[in-house]
């Protein structure tokens, strides 16, 4: 929500800036900006629609006055000034609007009156209106309709204040002033501030909301994440909450808001700088619905010690703790949720712990029962969803133990978590998410295979046999991805439907949830999944003649009654008209009398078979959309990571 970035150092901050917000902009685009100090000026463009908009605006300048082929960048008869594409410090946007309409104006960055300070912000201020009128009634005019733009004008007074005291000038009284402001901001927000006559420095501060540095050599980097900067550095710096930071090209400096010096923790990126580009695909989508097998078997990687014990990997919890849960309940929104609804399925049978999985934007607000015994384990892919890190938060108040599952290192909810499992998905740039799902299916797996052998239900030998299992996935996900040209064509002829339905039972009724979500996110119809069982006491009025309706349909070597009765279904559907889109084993040949389409998908165990089903729906989705001639990669009105409540 919001994507940010910073850079310091000796080449043109332009490009760079322009660079990481490309790589940002699935965090947000309704509009993008830049302000790039340029020998004690500022140069600030920023343009109301996507990021596209602004490069076009901007034109050579990104090249600034020389570039590295020699050609001139601008026409012919330009004074030869500094100009923006020059300057080697400056920040960017690319927003997602909260407040105030995504027009030119309320495009971020916002100014200081004289136009000198340029500030940019992800997050929400709720103090906004207060601090509105307390600068009016101090001749402030307001210019756009945000709560940002607050920030620019207390900034300009807090440095004007300074200076009049006797501060010397310099990038350290850029960070003196941010932090007198932030202490008096109240919700969200990661700010990234700088001045004209500050030139080679950028001030950062964070709440409740991601920034992370990257450490370069003689050039610094802050963004809202690190795909924003791998293709310069993996050395990258996590801040804390309630932190300010100073870049400069030599140096790093954190402070808390006082003035109080703190740590970052240092770490490696391991993510390849390729992993954050199209690689020849039309989108990410596609790219990372490709990326499947390899994101599973990555995630597998290293899980099982030659005990044949379950690694997480950062454990502030004992095992007497695992041992000690009564009660689990996993907390995520979106995607993310419906990974804990399958999640649920396998805890519960492995473990025998009773496990709830709740809407993270609604689970503090019913006042759940949470104490020392619960268990709470939140699922996000970009470790910073708001309503998950709200709700996370509400579960430790109340003194839960959190587990956190989440592919983002460096980012706040398995900073906050007790223990965290990576899935390691790799960037996943697509809003809709694909990869980060299966890799979450894999995780939970995971957790459940190790608290069910922490707490003596199941043998080294049996948890090896389902990892194995899982082991098993990548390949039969490679078969799935090879023949999914059938799945294409049936996408072309049902991108003119107004409505597509979903149904599956188990583990499949969180499937079809997840094919109705991803046909909603990229296609923008109607469609809607439920419990197969539950057609029949409602939905079931809603089919007519040729309605699409896709049936995620168990193993029938597994559970012999759940198939049957699904079949049932798939009899019913048909019976009223609608064209059955059958999502079935291999071999199970069941089913081909009631089926108009079938898609076979390799035999894998009951509870592992969402790691395969889910696969032709995500295609089936990102086609229709295609063909519908939607912008797969940035559906409209969403965000990928999202930092509001
Ligand atoms: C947004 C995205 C979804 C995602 C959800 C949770 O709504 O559009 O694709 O599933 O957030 O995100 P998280 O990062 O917490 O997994």
């Amino acid at each position: 929500m919001c994507g940010i970035v910073g850079y310091v150092g000796a080449r043109p901050a332009l490009g760079i800036v322009l660079d990481g917000l490309r790589r940002l902009e699935y965090r947000g685009y309704d509009s993008a900006g830049v302000a790039i100090v340029c020998d004690d000026e500022l140069r600030t463009e920023k343009r109301a629609g996507k990021l596209s908009n602004l490069e076009k605006t901007l034109g050579d300048e990104r090249f600034g006055s020389a570039r590295a082929d020699g050609a001139a960048a601008r026409p012919l008869g330009r004074p030869p000034m500094v100009g923006i594409g020059d300057g080697t410090a400056g920040i960017g946007h690319t927003r997602w609007a909260t407040h105030g309409g995504p027009t030119d104006r309320n495009a971020h960055p916002h100014l200081s009156r004289d136009g000198r300070i340029a500030v940019i912000h992800n997050g929400i201020i709720e103090n906004f209106a207060k601090l509105v009128a307390e600068l009016e009634a101090d001749g402030v005019e307001f210019v756009s309709d945000t709560d940002t733009e607050c920030v620019a004008h207390l900034l300009a007074a807090a440095l004007t204040d300074l200076r009049a005291v006797g501060e010397p000038d310099g990038p350290q009284l850029l960070a003196a002033a941010m932090r007198r402001v932030v202490q008096r901001l109240e919700g969200a927000f990661t700010l990234l501030a700088v001045d004209a006559g500050i030139p080679g420095a950028v001030v950062g501060a964070r709440r409740n909301s991601p920034l992370v540095v990257g450490r370069g050599v003689g050039e610094h980097y802050l963004a809202s994440d690190v795909s924003a900067f791998i293709e310069h550095t993996r050395d990258a710096v996590e801040l804390g909450q309630d932190q300010v930071v100073l870049i400069t090209a030599g140096d790093i400096e954190i402070t808390d808001f006082f003035g109080a010096p703190a740590l970052g923790r240092d770490f490696h990126i391991d993510w390849d700088a390729s992993a954050a580009e199209k690689g020849g695909y039309d989108y990410f989508m596609l790219k990372e619905i490709a990326e499947q097998p390899q994101a599973v078997a990555d995630t597998l990687l290293g899980r099982l010690t030659e005990a044949g014990e379950i690694m997480l990997d950062e454990v502030r919890l004992t095992d007497q703790d695992l041992r000690d849960a009564d009660k689990i309940f996993i907390i995520a929104c979106g995607t993310a949720y419906h990974s804990g609804l399958v999640a649920k399925y396998a805890i519960e049978h492995w473990t025998r712990i009773p496990c709830e999985v709740e809407l993270a934007s609604e689970f503090r607000y019913r006042d759940p029962v949470l104490d020392r015994s619960t268990l709470v384990v939140a699922i996000s892919q970009s470790g910073e969803t708001m309503d998950t890190l709200m709700a996370l938060r509400h579960a430790k108040e109340q003194k839960a133990r959190v587990l956190a599952i989440c592919n983002t290192n460096g980012s706040t909810i398995p900073r906050e978590s007790d223990a965290v499992l990576y899935t390691h998905g790799g960037p996943e740039i697509a809003v809709a998410s694909t990869k980060a799902f299966l890799t979450q299916l894999v995780a939970c797996y995971l957790i459940g295979l190790h608290l069910a052998q922490v707490r003596g239900i199941k043998y080294a030998d049996e948890v090896a046999a389902v990892v194995s299992q899982l082991h098993q996935v990548p390949d039969r996900l490679r078969q799935v991805l090879a023949e999914m040209e059938p799945v294409r064509q049936l996408a072309r002829e049902l991108a003119g439907a107004n409505q597509v339905l979903f149904i599956g039972r188990h583990v499949g009724y969180p499937v079809a949830l997840e094919g109705a979500l991803k046909l909603k996110e990229l296609a923008y119809m109607h469609a809607e999944g439920f419990a197969a069982g539950e057609l029949k006491h409602g939905p079931i009025a809603l089919i007519d003649e040729g309605t699409p309706v896709v049936c995620v349909v168990p193993s029938p070597a597994g559970r012999g009654v759940l198939h049957d009765k699904i079949v049932s279904n798939i009899q019913e559907v048909r019976a009223r008209g609608a064209r059955t889109v059958v999502i079935a084993e291999e071999g199970d040949t069941a089913v081909v009398p009631y089926a108009d389409d079938l898609i076979y998908v390799p035999r894998t165990p009951t509870l592992l078979a969402p790691l395969l089903t889910t696969v032709p729906l995500q295609v089936l989705a990102c086609e229709i959309a295609a063909a519908r001639g939607h912008d797969v990669d940035q559906p409209r009105n969403l965000a990928k990571s999202v930092t509001v409540e």
